[in-house]
């Protein structure tokens, strides 16, 4: 036992570590999505980021729940969102463009893609759902790490965090009625998500690509110069 424990005090906190630069490198991936896009777009698809690391409670109340052995290897493979990201949208389109866009990039491996939007949870639950793999660059060399990515609008957002306070208040045990007016609620959240898109295409068009980012005249007077002078 004392053998065990000196051996998690030293190997639990560095496998957690991993997860914290699985949720950077994410974080530093979405951030760049998200400047290019406006650079390009001038318009941000992405509204705000959020990021945690199970906390070593949660995570161990999960393997318990779910009679996973507690060996490194097992954990990594079966628990799959310990690093995790979320990322709200303005609309759903977004979504799926932010989505497409890290999964198509060649450091990512897709482990599992759920589709919550197209088809919601009997809760009323929306969401896409990714579970992903990407390296982790150590001095050793590089890890991969799992982690799991929600991406969802504003207003799927607000219905779940309501939806899970409620879930925590009744411990899952929610009263009939309850349960009938979130679905109501889930319902009047994509109608919103609806007619907003389709007022925001209107406005703006299908594709929001606008022109060229704006530079000013006298860099574009040098640029010019150093051209002509070659
Ligand atoms: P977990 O054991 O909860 O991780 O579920 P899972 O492995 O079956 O994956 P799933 O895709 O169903 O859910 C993963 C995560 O999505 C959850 O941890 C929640 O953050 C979120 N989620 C899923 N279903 C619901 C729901 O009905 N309501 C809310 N508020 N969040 C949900
Ligand atoms: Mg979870």
């Amino acid at each position: 036992m004392r053998e065990f424990a000196l051996r998690m005090r030293v190997e639990f906190p560095r496998f957690l570590m991993h997860y914290r630069f699985a949720v950077d490198e994410m974080l530093t991936k979405v951030s760049i999505l998200r400047e290019e896009f406006l650079h390009l777009h001038r318009y941000n698809p992405i509204e705000h980021v959020s990021s945690r690391v199970k906390s070593p409670q949660s995570l161990l109340e999960k393997m318990a729940r779910r009679g996973v052995t507690p060996d490194f290897g097992t954990i990594r493979e079966q628990i799959t969102d310990i690093a995790g990201i979320r990322i709200t949208c303005s609309f759903i389109a977004d979504t799926y463009r932010v989505l497409e866009t890290l999964t198509s990039q060649n450091d990512v491996r897709v482990i599992k893609i759920k589709d919550y939007i197209a088809n919601p949870k009997p809760t009323g639950y929306k969401s896409l759902h990714a579970i992903l793999e990407i390296p982790v660059f150590l001095s050793s060399g590089p890890v991969p790490v799992i982690c799991e990515v929600q991406i969802r609008t504003i207003a799927m957002d607000f219905w779940a965090s309501l939806e899970h306070k409620i879930q925590y208040k009744y411990q899952g045990d929610i009263p009939e009625r309850l349960v009938t007016e979130l679905k109501e609620a889930a319902d009047a959240a994509d109608h919103l998500d609806r007619r907003m898109e389709q007022l925001h295409t209107e406005v703006h068009g299908d594709s929001p690509d606008d022109g060229a980012p704006e530079l000013d005249d006298e860099v574009l007077r040098r640029l010019w110069e150093m051209a002509r002078n070659r």
